[in-house]
């Protein structure tokens, strides 16, 4: 199971005080050396964090895979097109929200995403929908072209007791086997930290976490280099665990 860092909260520091430091570019060096697959950032349409500059830095200087998270407004559309990153994963996006809040409607949005899927496509960019745990969204996914999808994990992190854990759990175990069987790759993410990660390790099947917030804040008192290394380890070792 491979682990992508997703460097926004870098830049929300930055965008603090406008300044130059610290810099995003500069973290994703650090956390490639520290043994991460690939580098995540979210342009958003306000730019509350991530900025035009990073993601053009970001393209050329990462040399794992570039993976850049967005909405469907075609202002964003066009930087993607024009930077060409190894993969897209569409999210919803709201102004108001502090973060991505839920997964996307494949089901109601789908003409316009399966036609943005082969634009990307065509462009030679992978294309990932950042969706729930939920059966007809996998099936729409799949059904509108999409190379993977990512579970939605915010659920299971936020669960607050171990009835509810298990039972966000069982979805997303349930939703990753459906989707290999119908011949999608899964990444999952949102939400994980250093504990709650390991029971998602377990699950078989599933290609890539992608992690950010938990990451960048352990990055504080140990570094970054320190809490991907960290991140690293426990993802290897509870998957090495159920083999
Ligand atoms: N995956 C997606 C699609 C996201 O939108 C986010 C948050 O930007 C993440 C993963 C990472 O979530 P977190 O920062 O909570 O680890």
């Amino acid at each position: 199971m491979k682990l992508g860092v997703n460097i926004d909260h870098v830049a929300t520091l930055r965008q603090a005080r406008r300044g130059k430091y610290p810099d995003p570019v500069e973290a994703a060096i650090l956390s490639e050396l520290a043994g991460c697959d690939s580098i995540v950032c979210h342009l958003r349409e306000d730019r509350r964090h991530i900025q035009e500059r990073d993601v053009y830095l970001l393209r050329k200087i990462v040399k794992t895979k570039f993976n850049l998270e967005m909405a469907l407004s075609e202002d964003i559309i066009k930087i993607a097109l024009d930077i060409k990153p190894d993969q897209v994963t569409l999210v919803p996006e709201k102004r108001e929200e502090l973060t991505t809040e839920g997964g996307l409607d494949v089901i109601k949005f789908s003409e316009k995403i399966k036609e943005n899927i082969k634009r990307f496509q065509d462009n030679g960019i992978k294309v990932s929908l950042f969706i729930e745990p939920d059966f007809a969204q996998v099936e729409e996914s799949k059904r509108v072209g999409a190379d993977f999808i990512e579970i939605h994990t915010g659920r299971y992190a936020d669960a607050e007791n171990e009835e509810k854990i298990y039972e966000e759990l069982n979805k997303i175990i349930k939703a990753t086997e459906y989707s290999i069987s119908i011949g999608l790759r899964v990444n999952a993410g949102h939400g994980l930290d250093y504990k709650n990660v390991k029971k998602i390790c377990k699950i078989k099947g599933i290609d890539e976490l992608n992690i950010g917030y938990s990451i960048i804040c352990r990055s504080i008192y140990v570094g970054i280099y320190q809490a991907v290394k960290e991140m690293k380890e426990i993802i290897e070792k509870y998957e090495r665990e159920n083999n």
